[in-house]
């Protein structure tokens, strides 16, 4: 990967080279920051931000104003990596004119370099509108949280081979529209090997078994900071959750006990200053 910001063109040249990804996800300055330092060559400010972030129980309700809250906070803090922007369920459901205006927010008032949305062989005529327009688009196929409802709940896709056809087709779709890479989620690991080999864009797993172009997992998850349900393509590289929690406590321990803040916490004022002051208030 050249120095400097990751360019859509270093993306598709990885795959030719056999450089697998690494993409993560961000959705504040300091985690964008540590993505950064951490050396992923994508930052996504996913819609998971619904469910991780906001507490909400799926991302359906998730709005582009807050998707561009979010993203500009990652921008701030991303040098290198390369910062993607979701679409929000319903930003690009409704027509090309809208998907092409919507993704437009993301990019000017947002800042990210690129846009993902999910869907396949239907959304392939708006991908190719967005492209046209100049914003580089990155697909998302398998399990699409935004319909999981319509899908079955948030279940592996693909399962029989009619079904597995059809996501290669959307992914091929996909391809013809113009993205620079498509993220998998929940395929088995035979189908995300076949749809690596299917197109020449880098296909980017999740829960899509090894045998693809790139991981992307969400940071929350990895790093145990949201444990209300844990995936079982997810692996928890650390729990910090517990960590924090231990702090809090051990901070309202002390705040219970007058043992914070300490001297070394707290500002000092000269004794002059302060017998001035007794004085001044003995005077009224
Ligand atoms: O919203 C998100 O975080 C995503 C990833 C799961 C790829 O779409």
């Amino acid at each position: 990967m050249a120095d400097g910001k990751v360019s859509v063109l270093d993306i598709i040249k990885a795959k030719k080279k056999g450089r697998k990804l690494v993409m993560v996800t961000a959705y504040d300055y300091p985690f964008g920051l540590m993505a950064d330092e951490a050396g992923v060559d994508i930052a996504l400010v996913g819609d998971s931000l619904g469910m991780v972030v906001l507490g909400l129980d799926n991302t359906v309700p998730v709005t582009l104003e807050m998707m561009i809250h979010h993203i500009q906070a990652v921008v701030r803090g991303c040098k290198r990596a390369m910062v993607i922007g979701d679409m929000p369920f319903m930003s690009y459901n409704t027509g090309t004119r809208d998907a092409i205006i919507n993704a437009g927010r993301l990019m000017k008032e947002g800042g990210c370099d690129a846009i993902k949305l999910e869907g396949g062989v239907d959304f392939a005529p708006v991908v190719r509108a967005i492209v046209k327009a100049g914003i580089p688009v990155q697909g998302h196929v398998g399990l699409t949280p935004q319909t999981a409802s319509a899908l079955g709940g948030f279940k592996m896709q693909g399962k029989d081979a009619g079904a597995a056809r059809k996501i290669i087709d959307d992914a091929r779709a996909l391809e013809a529209a113009g993205v620079f890479s498509i993220v998998a989620e929940a395929v088995p690991a035979p189908l995300g090997r076949l749809l690596a080999e299917a197109v020449t864009v880098p296909v980017i797993g999740i829960g899509a078994g090894v045998d693809v172009d790139g991981q992307v997992l969400v940071t929350h998850d990895m790093v145990g900071l949201f444990d209300r349900f844990v995936p079982k393509f997810v692996k928890q590289y650390t729990k910090v959750r517990p960590t924090i929690i231990d702090a809090i406590k051990a901070y309202g321990k002390d705040v219970r006990a007058s043992a914070f803040p300490a001297a070394e916490h707290s500002f000092d004022m000269s004794d002059a200053a302060l017998v001035a002051l007794k004085a001044s208030l003995k005077e009224k």
